[in-house]
């Protein structure tokens, strides 16, 4: 019984007893719509320390890519937002070092891995007994890809295992945008990525399964948000269920983020893409309703103040492997610890971790932390963090269940 943890927890916590009490019941109350992890997170919250692993874990198996995008953060040519050495491009998780962090996060009730992070994941020879040990685990799984390498072979294997979520990150409609936003991608590239998800799509009809589901990934900026209605009509033409639009943020490439006035045309596209969406059953993602709203065209900031005034609290949700680094406590590069001689479930419980929880949770109000790889916990890429809409869907609970008053 989830409460009898919850008793536990709080018998060892400073809480007044007459705080003890209001917050057993509490939580009584929230056991009955939570799952058994997520009430122990929140309880995490309350109490400073991590009690279960991450629901999410964003792990990356690969910095090598076949790609060099023009925005990419990692691989673009002229934009990366830092220095990145041919040796650190061709880095990869090793297979033994995986199944030992997946292991990990098993036993520490994780719900959901993707492969996503600074390169590509089908580059890695070994992605599909990866992602099958996953699978085998009864984990859910997302893989991120740009689907160059999305060959009948993989496809076929990818919709037998079972993987549920497949994001293919394309943010373009036609060959001409593609090849501006991809170049050296060669000419052909566009026609070859439609029809590997076309090819997917129809082994799914095929074989008659829902999954995985397909999920275009648009990173939209000047060169092609005008064209966001022919990428809905490419998604449903090459079968995709649903679109996730995201504001490219890059800071050296502040000539092609969106300005007010063009962000507030793509709104008005998007609008009417959302109705023709309707029609297709495509699922349009609900983050980009959050960066419109939050978007300063003079910095590419979203949500900029957000953890400053509310806190960030997804160190009791996320974390992230960099196959460079070690783990990290969010998206950026936030280094906690390397993988080399400790497990990830000793790191994911130590008291460092808890430390810089609980910072980043009270805003960072009275201290701050120097990470292993020097940068600071909370920093400027808080404020254009990647869980935004994890960070603020945590909040609303501590809010609808009456718990903020428990950490001020
Ligand atoms: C770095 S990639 C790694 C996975 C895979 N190679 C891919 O492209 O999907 C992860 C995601 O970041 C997105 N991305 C890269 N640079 C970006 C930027 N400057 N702004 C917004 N999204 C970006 C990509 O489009 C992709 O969806
Ligand atoms: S495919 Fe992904 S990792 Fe590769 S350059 Fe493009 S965004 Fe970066």
């Amino acid at each position: 019984m989830v409460i009898n943890q919850v008793v536990e927890n709080l018998n060892n916590s400073s809480f007044k007893l007459s705080e003890k009490k209001e917050l057993t019941e509490i939580f009584r109350k929230i056991s009955k719509y939570e799952s058994k992890e997520d009430v122990l997170r929140l309880l995490g919250i309350v109490c400073c320390k991590a009690i279960v692993g991450p629901a999410y874990f964003h792990l990356d198996i690969s910095n090598s890519c076949n790609l060099k995008c023009l925005y990419c953060w990692f691989h673009s040519k002229d934009a990366a937002d830092r220095y990145y050495s041919e040796e650190w491009k061709k880095k990869k998780i090793e297979l033994r070092k995986f199944k030992e962090l997946v292991d990990d996060l098993d036993e520490l009730s994780t719900e959901l891995i993707f492969f996503s992070g600074a390169g590509e994941p089908l580059t890695h020879p070994d992605v599909i007994e990866m992602a099958r040990y996953v699978k085998n685990k009864d984990i859910h799984l997302q893989i991120f890809t740009n689907a160059v390498l999305l060959n009948k072979d993989y496809s076929k294997k990818l919709v037998d295992m079972g993987l549920e979520e497949l994001y293919c990150s394309i943010s373009a409609s036609n060959s001409k945008t593609y090849e501006e936003l991809h170049p050296f991608s060669g000419k052909n590239i566009f026609k070859k990525i439609e029809d590997n998800i076309s090819f997917l799509s129809s082994y799914k009809k095929q074989k008659n399964k829902s999954l995985p589901r397909i999920i275009i990934i648009e990173v939209i900026n000047k060169l092609n948000y005008r064209e966001t209605m022919d990428m809905l009509e490419w998604a449903n033409n090459v079968g995709a269920n649903e679109i996730r639009f995201q504001l490219m943020h890059n800071i050296k490439l502040k000539n092609i983020m969106l300005s007010e006035k063009e962000k507030t045309e793509f709104n008005d596209i998007l609008k009417k893409v959302k109705e023709k969406a309707n029609d297709y059953n495509i699922n349009i993602q609900n983050n980009i309703n959050v960066q419109i709203k939050s978007f300063e065209p003079k910095s590419g900031n979203w949500e900029a103040n957000f953890y400053k005034d509310k806190g960030c609290f997804v160190g009791w949700y996320f974390s992230r492997y960099w196959v460079s680094d070690g783990i990290s406590f969010c998206c950026a590069h936030k280094i906690i610890d390397s993988l080399e001689d400790k497990r990830f479930k000793d790191i994911w419980l130590s008291e460092n971790y808890n430390k810089m929880r609980v910072i980043a949770r009270d805003c960072g109000l009275k201290e701050n932390f120097v990470m292993r790889d020097g940068n600071l916990l909370l920093d400027e890429e808080c404020e254009h963090g990647g869980n935004y809409d994890l960070n603020r869907s945590i909040y609303e609970k501590l809010k609808k269940y009456g718990l903020l008053r428990f950490i001020r």
